[in-house]
């Protein structure tokens, strides 16, 4: 029997090139060897995002990005969260086995209280309860399958660890009917520099962009920061993020090729930009299509996401039944 790997990604903003190297590659990369169940997590995106517009169109374009990167629905079982009631359920049951205090330490939640502390307010002053209850839902979704990994940044592992605790405190109660999953730390994220050099993230807004036009990548990448070096002057290849973004897509040839020129000068970053926007234009050319067919029919990613829910439901059902009886609600 393969192991199940379980992923959501929050809809929140246009995915990025460092999203597509650090997390939807390495994922569908697991998917060849696991039973991969990956989700798009439209209600954590609640704590967030209050248009529903621009809500609907984010769920489109991140279900368009992961088909586009090529995944495969008849083989990953691909779900939108709001889909899957059982899902809301589990959240409220796994809360009343979740000690406050736990929660009180999340990440997230203390960074909020932290910022209202300093600037003197109430501790939980504009905090809604959507970010308190956050790292619940999440182990609702991780529970509900069953599943044994989850790949996940460096960011995500405290939520794991919680995830963890829930589940262990449910089973002690009630049975070993939870699985505890491993956290898989997808360390290449923290590699991607942005174009200012710092970690590539919507919130930086120093992001390449994934399946938009060759006019606008072509644009960003010349907006790549480095110094001010001339053409003939020896660089420095490992101080540069131009160069580290160039290691994300060329082959090891060209970037042996492209250090010694760092090294000896005779290499004007124009040039390079140029080199690496041709790079990244080729690679994502394929996935730009197929992104921009389904984002014009809508209907084709409505279907599979119907049918990546059945199938994810014709799961839930069942852990979910266990645990009501454990519980006692439902006639054992
Ligand atoms: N919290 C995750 C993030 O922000 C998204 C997420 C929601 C998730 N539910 C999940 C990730 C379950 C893994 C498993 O990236």
């Amino acid at each position: 029997m393969k192991k199940i790997a379980l992923t959501g990604i929050k809809p929140t903003g246009a995915p990025h090139i460092g999203n597509f190297l650090g997390a939807i590659q390495p994922a569908l990369e697991l998917a060849k060897t696991h039973d991969a169940l990956y989700f798009i997590a439209d209600y954590h995106a609640l704590t967030s995002v209050r248009d529903k517009v621009l809500l609907r169109e984010q769920i489109y374009s991140l279900a368009a990005t992961w088909l586009a990167a090529g995944l495969d629905p008849d083989k990953v079982t691909f779900y939108r969260q709001s889909d899957i009631p059982e899902v809301f359920e589990l959240t409220w049951i796994l809360s009343c086995m979740a000690p406050k205090g736990l929660l009180n330490r999340a990440h997230a939640y203390k960074a909020a209280t932290d910022v209202n502390t300093e600037a003197g307010h109430d501790l939980d002053h504009g905090i809604d309860c959507g970010l308190f209850y956050y790292p619940i839902l999440m182990a609702a979704d991780i529970l509900l399958f069953s599943c044994h990994v989850v790949p996940v940044g460096q960011d995500q592992k405290q939520h794991l660890e919680i995830t963890r605790d829930i589940a262990q405190t449910f089973n002690q109660t009630f049975g070993k009917i939870l699985t505890l999953p491993e956290p898989l730390i997808q360390e290449e994220v923290k590699t991607v520099p942005g174009i200012d050099g710092r970690k590539m993230s919507k919130s930086y807004k120093n992001e390449i962009p994934l399946y938009t036009t060759s006019k606008k990548l072509k644009k960003r990448i010349n907006q790549i920061v480095t110094d001010s070096k001339d053409v003939n002057d020896p660089k420095d290849p490992d101080n540069c993020n131009l160069f580290a973004i160039y290691c994300q897509f060329a082959t090891a040839e060209a970037i042996a090729k492209t250090r010694a020129r760092y090294l000896t000068g005779g290499l004007g970053y124009g040039e390079l930009k140029g080199e690496l926007f041709h790079l990244v234009d080729t690679f994502l050319s394929a996935g730009r299509a197929r992104y921009d067919e389904l984002m014009t029919d809508k209907n084709q990613i409505d279907i599979i996401l119907a049918e990546g829910a059945e199938k994810a439901r014709s799961i839930a059902k069942p852990l979910l039944e266990k645990v009501r009886k454990a519980i006692g609600v439902q006639k054992p």
